[in-house]
């Protein structure tokens, strides 16, 4: 059977990192992350500056860093789940020249909720594993639960980031479901839901195969 290709949009906030792990463990395939790539990177030096430079303004980081990312890690695997890219139509077109897409799934959350999971989130400093303040909180305050490492806040998830992040969703990666919204395979998922019935409806729709 071939793994599934499956691309996973929303805005930022949604709950891309949350579902793309139980996806990618559930159907034993890659999950990659271009912000998680960008961040082990951050420092990087380009042409155009830092990939840490753009994540701290809430900006997309220049097509050619991300594109060259996710080229080599499709290169790498049979099955995966993209999350956080395509980020705009020029990203979507690149990546239809590079593999073809089984599954486009899109998160949609409304804006009032996704400020309170962004604000809330805080992350592993250590091993990257996501916690929600209220959503979901570690075991102890403060302390990841996996490896008991220091929780910190994501720098871009600071209230004025946040802000711009939803912007630049709405400018650059709605025209993205656009491009996609007639294709096969183009999903929308309710995304307010809990984590466990979003989930839920994501394994359904891709244990159906085909996206209906
Ligand atoms: P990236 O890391 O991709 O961030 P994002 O898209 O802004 O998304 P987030 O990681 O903030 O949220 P998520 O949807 O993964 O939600 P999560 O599961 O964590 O990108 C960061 C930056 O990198 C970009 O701004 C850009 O600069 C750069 N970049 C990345 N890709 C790029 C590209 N292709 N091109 C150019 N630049 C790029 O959940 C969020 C919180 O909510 C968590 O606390 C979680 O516990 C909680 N939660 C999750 N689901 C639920 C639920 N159902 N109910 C309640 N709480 C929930």
């Amino acid at each position: 059977m071939e793994l599934p290709k499956i691309v996973l949009l929303g805005p930022p906030g949604a709950g891309k990192g949350t579902q793309g792990g139980l996806i990618a463990e559930y159907f034993g395939i890659e999950h990659i992350t271009t912000g998680g790539a960008l961040r082990i990177n951050r420092e990087l030096e380009t042409e155009q500056g830092t990939p840490g430079s753009f994540i701290d303004r809430g900006e997309l980081v220049p097509d050619a860093i991300v594109n060259e990312i996710v080229e080599v890690e499709i290169g790498k695997v049979e099955g995966f789940v993209l999350d956080g890219y395509p980020r705009n139509k020029e990203q979507a077109e690149y990546l239809s020249t590079i593999t073809e897409i089984s599954n486009i799934m899109y998160l949609d959350v409304a804006e009032e909720e996704l400020i309170k999971r962004l604000s809330g989130r805080r992350v592993c400093s250590e091993c990257g594993e996501n916690y929600h303040i209220e959503f979901h909180p570690p075991r102890l305050d403060g302390e990841c639960d996996l490896c008991g490492n220091k929780l910190i806040q994501r720098s871009d998830d600071e209230a004025g980031t946040i802000l711009n992040r939803l912007k630049v969703f709405s400018e650059h990666t709605k025209p993205v479901l656009e491009y996609y919204n007639n294709r096969e395979g183009f999903v929308r998922i309710e995304g307010r839901n809990n984590p466990d019935d979003v989930w839920e409806d994501i394994r359904n729709i891709l244990e159906m195969g085909d996206g209906k």
